[in-house]
This record gives structure tokens, C-alpha cells and sequence, in this order.
């Protein structure tokens, strides 16, 4: 088996031990060794006690029928709480985007498609639901909910824009999505609570193009892995990874873009006062002034964010 086909699952241990069959590396680090078989469990003491080798790992096939079982049974809960208790389903779909950004694997992008479809269609029935869903705040913040509340923006813009269902959808799934890649950005820099220095702005940048690659690779809309590749494009021609020009940009990248500027604004970040609504508007409209963002996309997302707050 290849490093490519193994996931590490020493942190927690305790949920694989005993339905999953185990693997540690070889001495020789080459290849992998059978640790112990599916259903034969392994003692607490010694997990509690680390009486294991350093890292101990499970098959990709497993680790995808693992998260895909738990997408289900999310998605299922979603369905029973989305329409009376916003706390409960936000909860559900951070789960479910943190289990999923997590291993972003052609299936597990797959199945979230069935999350947002039940999003949608209670929002297409109900528009409050986003409104309600985004006054929910969080304790912690993390990139699945960053990633779910670009979603909820995205289905107000896109509702606002008089997009078909099947637009909006798109849309909800390239914001669900766009920061996929940051998954192959190491944690360091991701939470560093410090300026970046040039060489790990370089490393972050690439999120761009990860995502593209991760999502390109499975069976989505290409337009999905695009806006991964595009949303820090800029109008001017001065964001990245391409340093495109507006008219290069896809239009949907280009309003991730913007929802994506207006959800770091007024989100609860750590160290970090959010800014009002309105003031958050506010500081992208001078951005538009200096050619960053479309202005006419920019001034559908405003009204379209008036429903929401
Ligand atoms: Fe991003």
C-alpha cells in the first residue's frame, strides 16, 4: 500500500480500534504492516497508556466509508432540524464540513452536493432559513464554519440574482468548497497569530490552487473547482494565484470573492473585532472604488445581504 492510499489515525485512536482494521509502518518505513484486524479490539490501557507505535493508520477505503456513513446520517439529521431549529442544523452542518474539509476525497465532495440540496430547498421554500442559520454565531471559529456561512451568502445572492435552482445550488456548493485547499496548508500557517512572513504568504496563496486540483480531480462542475482556483483573483489584475483581469475571472469566482472579503469582516474571529454589516459593506465598497471587486456584482451582494441582517 502507498502513503497515498493510508490515513493517520493515532490522534483518535479510540473510535477505530475496534471496527477498523489497523496498519503501522515498517521498519524500513517503505511500506505497511497489519497492526490488528477489524473487529478484534485492542485494550483501553493501551491506547490510554500509548502502548502503540507512534503512528498507527487505517486504509483510504475506510476512511471514506467512514465519513461518507457519517455525511448520511448528518444530512438525515439536517433534513429533520432545518426547518424548526437553526442552532441544531448549524451545528449539523459545521459537523458535516469539518468531517469533509477534512478528507477531500472525489466521494465526500460528492455526497456534500446532497447537503446543499436540502439547504436550497428549504431556503427556496423558506428564505428566512439563511437569515436564521446565519444568526447563529460560533464559539470557535473555523474554516468549516468561515465555509458555511460563504454558503449561506451565496444562496442570498444567488436568490437575490434571480438565479435558477440549479444556479444556486452552484453557487452554494462553490462557497461550501472554495477554501478546500487549505487543507494541504500546514496548520502553522493557517492559525498563526502573526503577520506571515513572504515565504508562508507563498504557501497560504497556493490554497488556490490546491483547491482547484482536489476538486477538478472528482466528478463536480469544473465552475466549482474554478472559484477555488479564482475567488482572491482581483478586477484590477492584482490578486492571485493568476493576477487575472475582471473580465477573466468567472462571475460566480468573483462574487465568492467578495462574499469571502464581507464573511472575514463581520465574522467573530479570534483577536479580531467584527465589523458591522454595514461597515463591512462599507470597506469593500472602496475596494470596488479601487477597481478590486465588479461593482455591479458588488451592489447586488449589498442588497441582497439587507433580507439577511
Ligand atoms: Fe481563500
Amino acid at each position: 500500500m502507498s502513503d497515498d492510499e493510508m490515513v493517520e489515525v493515532t490522534r483518535s485512536l479510540e473510535k477505530y480500534y475496534k471496527n477498523y482494521t489497523i496498519y503501522m509502518r515498517s521498519p524500513d518505513g517503505k511500506g505497511y504492516f497489519l497492526y490488528k484486524q477489524k473487529g478484534v479490539p485492542i485494550e483501553a490501557v493501551r491506547i490510554k497508556e500509548k502502548r502503540h507505535p507512534d503512528k498507527l493508520y487505517i486504509t483510504l477505503q475506510d476512511k471514506i466509508k467512514e465519513v461518507t456513513a457519517f455525511q448520511r446520517k448528518y444530512n438525515a439529521q439536517l433534513r429533520k432540524e432545518i426547518k424548526s431549529n437553526p442552532a441544531a442544523a448549524k451545528e449539523i452542518l459545521w459537523k458535516t464540513m469539518e468531517l469533509s474539509l477534512a478528507e477531500p476525497r472525489t466521494q465526500i465532495l460528492q455526497n456534500i452536493k446532497e447537503t446543499i440540496d436540502i439547504v436550497v430547498a428549504e431556503y427556496l421554500e423558506t428564505p428566512a432559513v439563511a437569515a436564521n442559520l446565519l444568526e447563529v454565531s460560533a464559539k470557535d471559529y473555523s474554516a468549516a464554519i468561515h465555509s458555511v456561512n460563504v454558503m449561506l451568502f451565496c444562496l442570498g445572492l444567488g436568490q437575490y440574482s434571480q438565479f435558477s435552482a440549479e444556479d444556486i445550488k452552484l453557487l452554494g456548493l462553490m462557497g461550501l468548497l472554495h477554501d478546500v485547499g487549505k487543507i494541504k496548508v500546514p496548520d502553522e500557517i493557517l492559525k498563526a497569530d502573526r503577520d506571515l512572513t513572504v515565504r508562508e504568504t507563498k504557501i497560504l496563496r497556493r490554497h488556490t490552487e490546491h483547491g482547484y486540483r482536489i476538486i477538478k480531480d472528482g466528478q463536480l462542475d469544473l465552475r466549482v473547482a474554478l472559484s477555488a482556483l479564482e475567488h482572491h483573483e482581483r478586477s484590477d489584475g492584482s490578486g492571485y494565484p493568476d493576477g487575472k483581469l475582471g473580465n477573466e475571472i468567472l462571475p460566480q469566482s468573483a462574487m465568492i470573492g467578495i462574499i469571502d472579503a464581507f464573511e472575514q469582516k463581520t465574522s467573530c474571529r479570534p483577536g479580531r473585532t467584527p465589523l458591522k454589516p454595514i461597515e463591512a459593506l462599507t470597506a469593500i465598497r472602496e475596494e470596488v472604488g479601487a477597481g478590486k471587486f465588479d461593482p455591479e456584482i458588488f451592489k447586488t451582494f449589498a442588497r441582497s445581504i439587507v433580507g439577511l441582517h
